[in-house]
């Protein structure tokens, strides 16, 4: 049986927005947000100042830099930074404001 391949975009919900983008998978979250036409903060796109937080309420993501500017317990609450964190599922998201 032949493995399939992953799908290359996944489905984000934004609550804040009340809208659906594609969350491409090889792309950070942010410039599909952006490709949507969604107007996301957002400032130094490498994951240190924290400009675009948001609050994933269910999906996965993951990051390709080793510790983007998150705690562990925002991490355990759902806080990512979309500048730098690629979806790995459909997901739901709002605006992270803290
Ligand atoms: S834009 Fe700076 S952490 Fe995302």
């Amino acid at each position: 049986m032949k493995a399939t391949a992953p799908p290359p975009f996944f489905i984000a919900n934004v609550e804040s927005d009340d809208q659906q983008i594609d969350a491409w998978a090889n792309q950070p979250l942010l410039a599909s947000l952006e490709q949507g036409g969604i107007d996301w903060p957002s400032s130094c796109r490498n994951g240190t100042c924290r400009t675009c937080i948001a609050q994933l309420m269910h999906g996965k993501v993951r990051y390709e830099i080793e510790w983007p500017g998150l705690s562990a317990e925002e991490k355990l609450e759902g806080y990512v930074l979309p500048c730098v964190a690629f979806p790995c599922s459909d997901l739901a998201l709002r605006s992270g404001n803290l």
